[in-house]
């Protein structure tokens, strides 16, 4: 079966159309991305585009402190999906109806869950091939960044099966790649 069934039959595997226009949308925004990223990236390419070194240059500096602080921003927003349905099975267990603005924030968080952690995959990919090409150092920071790249990749094929069925792995691989990330970004900071 192809990664995500997209046509509208009983057999799709994300039944929200909603869902599936914004999945279907952040697939192609990361192929583009994913695919200039790396023309201006890979030197051997970059040479032979029509725009000056100096223009090509500072692209690769945005692109490398954007994806790696957009892919972080976008993991935190797919992390908000577990809060909120936490805040409100708190809710529910006192009795209580959850707060309007957190129903909102979970109608938001929900359809765009896997839309934003696919364009954060993106990210992170772009931040993890031009760390790569300046060159792979034996550390901490290399090893965590690499564990954290695999867990996030195999986090997501998690959250394919997760829409079939209600299974722990996804959870477990979600704090997995958090505990690799703080390790990773504390050992760059000091
Ligand atoms: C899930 C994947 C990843 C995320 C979200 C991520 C995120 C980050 C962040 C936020 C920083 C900035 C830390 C600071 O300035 O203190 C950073 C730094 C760094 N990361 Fe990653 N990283 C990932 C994967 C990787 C991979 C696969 C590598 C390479 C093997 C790598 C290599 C580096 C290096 C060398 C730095 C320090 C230099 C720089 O800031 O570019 N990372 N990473
Ligand atoms: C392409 C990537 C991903 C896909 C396809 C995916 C898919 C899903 C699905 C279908 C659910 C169940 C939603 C529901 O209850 O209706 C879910 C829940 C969840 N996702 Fe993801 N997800 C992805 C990425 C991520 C990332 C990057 C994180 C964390 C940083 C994450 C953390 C969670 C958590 C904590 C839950 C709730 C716990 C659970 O029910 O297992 N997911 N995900």
């Amino acid at each position: 079966m192809s990664m995500i069934e997209l046509q509208n039959t009983n057999k799709a595997i994300i039944k929200n159309a909603n869902e599936k226009r914004l999945v279907r949308l952040s697939i192609i925004l990361t192929t583009i991305f994913l695919f200039s990223s790396f023309l201006f990236c890979t030197p051997a390419i970059a040479k032979h585009l029509p725009i000056p070194s100096s223009i090509c240059g500072l692209l690769v500096t945005i692109l490398n402190f954007g994806s790696k602080w957009a892919a972080i921003i976008g993991i935190a927003f797919a992390m908000a999906w577990y809060v909120v349905t936490k805040l409100i099975k708190h809710a529910k267990s006192k009795n209580e109806p959850p707060k309007k603005i957190i129903i909102k924030f979970a109608k938001i968080a929900r359809q765009f869950h896997v839309p934003i952690s696919i364009l954060a995959l993106g990210f992170a990919l772009v931040h993890g091939y031009i760390a790569i090409l300046n060159g792979i150092k034996l550390n901490v920071g290399y090893a965590t960044g690499l564990l954290a790249l695999g867990t996030f990749i195999i986090l997501s094929f998690s959250g394919i099966r997760r829409y079939i069925s209600k299974h722990k792995l996804h959870l477990i691989l979600t704090i997995a790649l958090i505990a690799l990330l703080i390790v990773h970004i504390i050992y760059f900071i000091f």
